[in-house]
């Protein structure tokens, strides 16, 4: 594992896919425990879809990974969601009920799905953006801070579902929205940048070597070709930035 601490971002660099999603587990862990630990307050947790966390998410569910969570202490929610119902095999929640949710002990009622196969897309993502108002604690403004957003990306720079040239990439007062996403023919629901810039812990999880030129931009300070990625624009005002890469994702990564 190389630790590379660049100007801001913690970068975690493993050899391998499995290294890395157990590097992964391993701050999912840490992060949890520091929120929980002697007796603290609830942990909140923004958790990502797609293929890349499976691996992240199985060992969470894993014996070594799960006894060292104060599951009865965490409060789950999801950073985007599909707009297809909850037992559609696309639908994150599904999938993360699947890998993880349903073999550690948290009780129902800490885990919030996101509704994004509703009719009313905007009333539903303004429902969701009130629930997280009402659960998770703001600190200085009146942004509720995570402690930790679960991210994964696309390569061509999306994250969560903020993906480029769409509307959210510029909203600056709602902190959940939905919207068509043309590049992909579907509705998405998402967390926008102010509520993930907002976290305590933002920790990209990011494998494979289709996503090596999003990471370098990324990591890197080319304003322009930062401008192209979304995933660039997640930049946490006082939270810790981490970047949980394989080597494929990182070749294009110099360390300055
Ligand atoms: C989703 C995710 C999305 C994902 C990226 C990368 O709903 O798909 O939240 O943002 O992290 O699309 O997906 P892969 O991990 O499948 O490459």
């Amino acid at each position: 594992m190389i630790l590379v601490s660049a100007s801001e971002p913690v970068v975690l660099i493993e050899t391998s896919p499995e290294a890395a999603a157990k590097r992964a587990a391993d701050r999912f862990v840490e992060v949890v425990a520091e929120r929980t630990a002697d007796g603290g307050g609830n942990c909140h947790l923004a958790l990502c879809g797609g293929t890349t966390p499976g691996d992240l998410y199985r060992h969470l569910a894993s014996s070594d990974y799960s006894e060292r969570v104060a599951w009865d202490k965490v409060q789950i929610f999801f950073g985007d969601e599909r707009d297809v119902p909850q037992d559609d095999v696309e639908n994150n929640y599904r999938m993360v009920s699947k890998v993880l949710l349903d073999h550690v002990p948290i009780p129902l009622e800490r885990i919030h799905p996101m509704p994004a196969d509703c009719r009313d897309l905007a009333a539903a993502a303004e429902q969701y953006e009130n629930l997280i108002r009402r659960l998770v604690p703001a600190e200085g403004d009146d942004t509720p801070r995570f402690d930790l957003v679960l991210l994964g990306m696309g390569g061509e720079g999306h994250t969560a579902s903020l993906f480029p040239d769409t509307p959210a990439l510029a909203e600056r007062n709602r902190l959940v929205t939905a919207q068509f996403v043309p590049v992909i023919g579907r509705n998405r629901m998402t967390f926008t940048f102010p509520l993930i810039n907002a976290a305590r812990n933002v920790m990209f999880f990011v494998t494979g070597g289709d996503k090596a030129n999003a990471v370098a931009a990324a990591l890197g300070d080319d304003a322009e070709l930062r401008s192209r990625y979304p995933a660039c624009r997640v930049e946490p005002h006082s939270g810790q930035l981490i970047f949980v890469l394989d080597a494929a994702a990182a070749r294009n990564f110099q360390p300055t």
